[in-house]
């Protein structure tokens, strides 16, 4: 098995540009096969990695569903399903995308959901690191206890109110159990020193359930890239958002070692 990363926190907080900075560090120290999956249904990780947008997971379950019982080729609806799903996958130089697409529709079976995990399963099998972006919502969290998760770095920006979301959502993350391993606060969109933040930013810091491990400073050059439309995978090598990242994944053992 590989490693898999996920990012989770609230809308707007910086998920998405924490999980191209991860990606670039996997790329730029080998850690590849690499998959970056985005799970978020309001997302744009394809547009920071400088990827088309590939045909969703949602979309084939749809177009799966329509279909019926007629699959054609004589096909099981499973190898269907994991034949469309391997179509749709966007394959890079450095690194493959597989976009998740809307989550459960009016219409979704279970029968289709318990196909796509195991589909999902097999194909992230392949791979030895794989990073998903994930959607905002809590309750999209808790659907995802089934898969190991390695490493979930849960994002907040400085502003109270975010922090607390952040605590609210590593409890409720512990009190699920579920198969993550290990867990990690960040906070991104730093301005000056950690040290420096506001008392009240600080105090609801103080309140969290652990201590944040990585403060990602405000970048100027992914503001930049970003103002621009350009994909966050060319930020330079010293941008301190980018720096940032590469040592939170040292320190925590992902860039130094085979694995976990
Ligand atoms: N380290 C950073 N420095 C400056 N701006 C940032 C940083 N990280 C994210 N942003 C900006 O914050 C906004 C939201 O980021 P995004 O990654 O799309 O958040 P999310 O995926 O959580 O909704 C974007 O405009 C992005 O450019
Ligand atoms: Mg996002």
């Amino acid at each position: 098995m590989g490693t898999t990363l996920a990012v989770a926190g609230k809308g707007g907080v910086g998920k998405t540009s924490f999980s191209a900075l991860l990606i670039r560090a996997l790329v730029d120290a080998g850690k590849t096969p690499l998959l970056a999956i985005d799970a978020d249904s309001n997302s744009n990780l394809h547009e920071v990695l400088g990827v088309n947008e590939p045909r969703s997971v949602g979309c084939v379950r749809e177009e799966t569903r329509k279909m019926g019982d007629n699959i054609p080729g004589g096909m099981t609806k499973d190898r269907f399903i994991e034949y469309q799903i391997q179509a749709s996958l966007e394959e890079g130089r450095h690194f493959d995308f597989l976009s998740m697409g809307r989550p459960e529709g009016p219409g979704c079976y279970c029968m289709a959901n318990n196909i796509l995990r195991e589909v999902i399963a097999r194909l992230t099998s392949n791979y030895s690191y794989v990073v998903i972006d994930n959607e905002a919502g809590m309750e999209h969290l808790s659907r995802r206890t089934e898969e190991e998760v390695d490493h979930l770095f849960i994002i907040s920006d400085p502003a109270p109110r975010s922090l607390r979301t952040i605590g609210r959502i590593a409890e409720l993350i512990d009190e699920l159990g579920g198969r993550i391993h290990n867990k990690h606060l960040v906070i991104s969109r730093v301005t000056g020193f950690p040290e420096d933040l506001a008392e009240s930013i600080q105090t609801e810091i103080a309140k969290l359930p652990y201590p944040p491990e990585s403060f990602v400073p405000y970048d100027e050059a992914l503001v930049d890239l970003d103002l621009k439309g350009e994909p966050l995978l060319k930020i330079p090598e010293n941008a301190a958002s980018y720096i940032a990242v590469r040592e939170l994944l040292d320190k925590i053992g992902v860039l130094n070692s085979g694995g976990k």
